[in-house]
């Protein structure tokens, strides 16, 4: 009787090994199956299933986030779209901008530009300003809440009443002309030019403002003057139009010296060597830099320096892109 009671208690603990052994497989089965299930979700496999990379993936995952990769997803392949994500001021609203001058490249893009412009970050950049456009199409009032970070460019413009409030004079000494020949800029800038001008002198380099604030009728015949002796593409590779000139918001200077007031040699003289290592401590940056014409619109001038402020002309600076540049990345929300 004894012996039958053991006999059943091993058939039984045999059937509960079994079915604990049959219950581990279909749980391994069961994890395996939901963790191939869970890989098929992920951004690697799906965008490994598109045809990316995957360093190409690592750097989408790094730079965009859930939405634009869902949206990136939802494309076709593009071997254009990593060599745009991997620049530096890649901003994913101007994707379909950067892969349309790729796919126009003979058409609208370089006909306009040139073709030198072809590269990965130059089109970003062109892009970002709105370059890719010509300029003065497409514009836009500029946002007056920016105050001395305004943007004022080719697409970016001030109302035609726009006069700032804070316009002071700047003395005789720091300026061309003769002692009525007044020229204006906002408080601050005059302030910043004095202080600057002072260090400026300790060194031996005198500092002297040519241009200031112009007001919008002034830009107008600065314009039509050099439109009408040489024509509107020359014009507008050096002046703006009324109303897309900075001059017009108080915060630019063209600044020369006493040894020199020629835009042609400026370029070449120990005061402009000392602006371009100094004018920022002082809130100033160089607005239109030599290699950056098709970004700004406007041929290099070494005399043209625009007031951000200590802090953003020091970024910009630090950054070593032009203004255009910087506003659209970091200051366009
Ligand atoms: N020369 C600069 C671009 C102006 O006219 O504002
Ligand atoms: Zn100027």
């Amino acid at each position: 009787m004894k012996k039958k009671k053991v006999y059943r208690l091993k058939k039984s603990v045999k059937i509960f090994i079994l079915i604990f052994i049959l219950a581990i497989c279909l749980l391994i089965f069961g994890i395996k199956k939901l963790n191939d299930y869970m890989y098929t979700q992920t951004y690697e496999y799906k965008f490994a299933q598109l045809g990316y990379s995957s360093e190409n993936i690592k750097l989408f995952i790094s730079k965009l986030n859930d939405s634009e990769l869902n949206e990136l997803l939802a494309m076709e392949f593009n071997e254009f779209i990593p060599e745009f994500v991997n620049c530096k001021y890649f901003m994913y609203k101007n994707l379909n901008g950067y892969l349309s001058q790729v796919i126009t490249q003979e058409d609208d893009f370089f006909k306009y530009h040139g073709t030198e412009g072809y590269d990965y970050d130059n089109i970003v950049a062109l892009t970002n300003v709105g370059s890719i456009f010509k300029y003065y199409e497409n514009t836009k009032p500029t946002d007056m809440n920016k105050d001395y970070a305004i943007l004022v460019n080719k697409f970016y413009y001030l109302s035609s009443t726009y006069v700032p409030e804070d316009l002071v004079s700047i003395g005789w000494d720091y300026r061309l002309g003769g002692p009525k020949d007044y020229k204006y800029a906002r408080k601050e800038v005059v302030e910043a030019f004095i202080n600057m001008w002072n260090d400026a002198k300790m060194e031996g380099i005198y500092l002297l403002v040519d241009s200031a604030y112009r007001e919008y009728e002034k830009q107008d015949s600065v314009y039509r003057e050099y439109e009408n002796k040489h024509g509107t593409k020359y014009a507008d590779s050096i002046a703006a139009r009324p109303g897309f000139s900075e001059h017009q918001t108080g915060l630019s200077l063209d600044i020369y010296s006493k040894e020199c007031v020629s835009a042609s040699t400026f370029k070449d003289t120990k005061t402009y060597a000392w602006l371009i290592a100094n004018a920022h401590k002082y809130g100033f940056i160089l607005r239109y830099p030599k290699g950056k014409e098709k970004i700004t619109g406007y041929n290099y001038e070494s005399w043209h320096y625009r007031y951000l402020g200590v802090d953003l002309a020091t970024k910009v600076y630090e950054e070593g892109i032009t203004y255009d540049e910087y506003y659209a990345f970091y200051l366009d929300k």
